[in-house]
C-alpha cells in the first residue's frame, strides 16, 4: 500500500463562546447544554474571518508537520459546507494563500463526513499516482450558518479547521480502507438550503433560510447504529479486531452519541478520542482536529491502528482505518 498521512494540522478562531454567553441569545442554560450534549463552549470566526482563512492556517500546520512546501503538492480538498463563497470553492482561496503553485483545488460536500469522503478521494488519487501529495482540509464556519433564535441548533455547533496531508512511503502499510455510505431518503432530518433562487420562475416562498434545521432526536437514533454499522463494516472488510484498534476519533457530534457509539462497541473510553467540550460540534472539521490533537500529544504513534467514523446531513457515514 504506503499512501499515508505525512502530517496533520488545525486551526481554532480565537473567539470563544461560553454556554453562559449564549443564555443570553437563547432560553436555555449550561446545566441544559452540558448535560444534554457535553459541550462547555466552542470557538466561533470573528470579524473578517473566513472558512478559507481557518483552512489555510490548518493547511499551513499540516505542510509544517509533513516537512512538505506547498509547491510539492498536486491537489488541495476542503470538505466544507459553510464556504465563504459558492464560487471560488474554499480550496481555490487555500491554492492561492499557501501558495500552492502546482495544486488543482475543489471542495466537496458531504456535511459532517465531508473530511472523511475527502481523505478516501485523497487516498485514490495517491494510490494511482504515487509521486502525488495532497492536502485534505475540512473546515466550517457554521457560526455563520445557524439560526441564532433556534435553541435546538444554535448550542451545538462551532467553527474551525483540519488538515492531513497525503503522500506516498514506500514500504509502509498506510491507509488501510474505507466503508462510506449516504442516505438521501431522510434528508429532511438535518438540512440546509442552499440561498434563495433569483430566478423569477421559480416561486420560494417557504425557503426557511440559510441555516441547519434539524430533528435532534431522530438523528441521534440514526448516527449511532449508521456508525457502529460502519465500523463494524471496515473491521469485517479489512480483517482486523477492535481489539487491535489503538484509538477510535469519531465525529464530535455530543457526548451522549460518543457516549452511546462506545457501550455499543463496548469499547473501553480511554481508546476514544473526545474534545467536544471545548469545540462543540464542527462538522468536517471534528475528525481532523481530534486526528491533530492525538498526533501532537503522543496518543498515535507508528504502526498504531487508528479508527475514523462519522456521520452526517445526508445522510453520509462511514469509517476508515488507518494504520500509522
Ligand atoms: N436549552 C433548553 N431547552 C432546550 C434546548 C436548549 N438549548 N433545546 C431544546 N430544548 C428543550 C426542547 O424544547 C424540549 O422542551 P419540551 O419538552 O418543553 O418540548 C426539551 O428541551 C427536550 O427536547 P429534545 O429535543 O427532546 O431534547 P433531547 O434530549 O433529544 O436533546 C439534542 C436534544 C441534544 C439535540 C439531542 O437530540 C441530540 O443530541 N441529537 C443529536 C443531534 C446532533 O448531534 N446533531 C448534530 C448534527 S448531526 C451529527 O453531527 C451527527
Amino acid at each position: 500500500m504506503g499512501v499515508v498521512i505525512l502530517g496533520t494540522g488545525s486551526c481554532l478562531p480565537a473567539k470563544i463562546v461560553t454556554n453562559h454567553d449564549l443564555e443570553k441569545i437563547v432560553d436555555t442554560s449550561d446545566e441544559w447544554i452540558q448535560t444534554r450534549t457535553g459541550i462547555r463552549t466552542r470557538h466561533v470566526c470573528g470579524q473578517d474571518e473566513q472558512t478559507y482563512n481557518l483552512a489555510v492556517e490548518a493547511g499551513q500546520r499540516a505542510l509544517d508537520a509533513a516537512g512538505v512546501t506547498a509547491d510539492e503538492i498536486g491537489l488541495i480538498i476542503v470538505a466544507t459546507m459553510s464556504s465563504h463563497t459558492l464560487m471560488p470553492a474554499s480550496a481555490c482561496l487555500v491554492q492561492r494563500d499557501l501558495g500552492a503553485v502546482n495544486a488543482f483545488a475543489y471542495d466537496i460536500n458531504a456535511a459532517c463526513s465531508g473530511f472523511l469522503f475527502a481523505l478516501d478521494l485523497g487516498y485514490r488519487y495517491v494510490q494511482a499516482d504515487h509521486g502525488m501529495k495532497i492536502l485534505v482540509i475540512g473546515a466550517e464556519n457554521l457560526s455563520s450558518r445557524l439560526n441564532w433564535s433556534d435553541r435546538n441548533t444554535c448550542i451545538l455547533f462551532g467553527d474551525g479547521a483540519g488538515a492531513a496531508v497525503v503522500g506516498y512511503r514506500e514500504g509502509k502499510s498506510g491507509y488501510m480502507g474505507s466503508r462510506l455510505l449516504s442516505d438521501g431518503h431522510l434528508w429532511k432530518l438535518l438540512y440546509m438550503y442552499a440561498p434563495k433562487s433569483s430566478n423569477p420562475q421559480i416561486v420560494t416562498d417557504d425557503h426557511p433560510g440559510t441555516h441547519i434545521v434539524m430533528e435532534g432526536r431522530e438523528v441521534f437514533k440514526y448516527a449511532v447504529k449508521a456508525m457502529e454499522d460502519a465500523i463494524h463494516g471496515v473491521l469485517a472488510k479489512e480483517g482486523v479486531a477492535l481489539d487491535d484498534v489503538k484509538l477510535l476519533i469519531p465525529h464530535q457530534a455530543n457526548i451522549r452519541i460518543l457516549n452511546k457509539l462506545a457501550e455499543r462497541l463496548a469499547i473501553d473510553k480511554e481508546r476514544v478520542c473526545i474534545n467536544v467540550s471545548e469545540y462543540g460540534n464542527t462538522s468536517a472539521a471534528s475528525i481532523p482536529i481530534a486526528l491533530d490533537e492525538a498526533v501532537r500529544s503522543g496518543r498515535i504513534l507508528q504502526d498504531d491502528l487508528v479508527l475514523l467514523c462519522s456521520f452526517g446531513g445526508g445522510f453520509t457515514w462511514g469509517a476508515t482505518l488507518i494504520k500509522w
